[in-house]
């Protein structure tokens, strides 16, 4: 999106009527290029009144993913230095690891559709246009290695927050990166990382959230929507809102080791307690029962022997 239109956008946002002549006054361009701008929001969707006396009114936003809102939210909370909007990718992550090569700020790629979505242990990703959240967030720490196993404690504490205050749906966190409904998936994380002699240089963070029900969602028993767990319609625009902030957050109480501070909140919110699992790791599979995280992000676990283990990375079944 061009800047123009951003800035008439961001405009438009901040008051609930504006004159064209007050915005073109602000921005320091034509009256020309901020009808101009106003057009081509109305083309994305963007409902825009024109009221005698009074100027414009930004009634209702699209209820899409779209490159304008996705740059205008991220920009709004300073999450990350750019914002890269693509209708269609192979895969965000993918994306994001060739921008590293020439990029070393923090950035975000969301796409409508990916037409090659991983997701953890080679599997994949099926992400239909418009039907959910597919991005990728490049985060830059500069924290010792050994900080990395509290990462997705935080990611997926801000996930759950995110739903659980702009939605009815009740989300549970599955360790490590998964968000549930019941015993549905709703979302899925995946952590990558880049480091150099023991300090991360890069974390990508790549997210999918089902947002709606897909064709593809309609035939899997094991997944879920944010619109078919819940009662109410989902607007994106709230929705994306509040999990950039949410993720905010979370990567700020990363920074700051603020891991003991969110431990009672994930447990509260986790799914995996008081019940028996089958842990997979890379190679063995064992039934046990969660005990509780400790100071460094493991899991401790009781398996059937009456041994306490500790776990950094599996994937668990419920
Ligand atoms: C999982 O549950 O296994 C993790 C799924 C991660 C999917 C997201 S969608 C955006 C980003 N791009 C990808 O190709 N994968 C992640």
């Amino acid at each position: 999106m061009s800047k123009i239109k951003q800035d008439v956008l961001n405009a438009l946002e901040k008051e609930s009527y504006i004159s064209g002549g007050q915005i073109a006054k602000d921005l320091n361009i034509s009256r020309t290029s901020v009808w101009k701008a106003i057009e081509s929001l109305r083309k994305n969707g963007y409902e825009i009144k024109a009221v005698t006396n009074k100027g414009y009114q930004l009634v209702q936003t699209p209820n899409k993913i779209d490159g304008t809102l996705i740059e205008s939210i991220v920009k709004k909370h300073q999450f990350v230095d750019h914002v890269f909007y693509l209708e269609t990718v192979d895969s965000t992550q993918t994306y994001a690891m060739q921008k590293l090569r020439e990029l070393d700020d923090t950035f975000i790629v969301v796409a409508s559709e990916q037409q090659k979505g991983r997701g953890r242990f080679n599997r994949s990703w099926v992400s239909p246009k418009q039907s959910g959240l597919y991005m990728s967030i490049v985060f830059k720490p500069q924290l010792p290695l050994t900080e990395i196993g509290k990462f997705n404690y935080h990611i997926s504490l801000a996930i759950q927050r995110a739903v659980s205050r702009v939605t009815n749906v009740e989300a549970r966190i599955k360790w490590p990166n998964d968000i549930y409904v019941g015993e549905k998936k709703l979302c899925g994380f995946l952590t990558e990382i880049i480091s150099e002699s023991n300090l991360i240089d890069s974390i990508i963070c790549g997210i999918g959230i089902n947002l709606f029900d897909s064709e593809h969602l309609k035939d899997v028993q094991t997944a879920v929507s944010l619109e078919g767990a819940g009662e109410s319609e989902i607007n994106i625009e709230d929705f994306f809102n509040e999990l950039i902030r949410s993720l905010k957050e979370a990567y700020v109480d990363f920074k700051n080791n603020r891991f003991n501070e969110i431990l009672d909140e994930w447990i509260e919110h986790a799914n995996i307690f008081e019940r028996e699992l089958t842990i997979n790791s890379y190679n063995e599979s064992y039934r046990a029962k969660a005990l509780s995280i400790d100071e460094n992000g493991f899991l401790d676990v009781l398996d059937s022997d009456g041994t306490i283990r500790k776990v950094i990375s599996a994937d668990i079944e419920l």
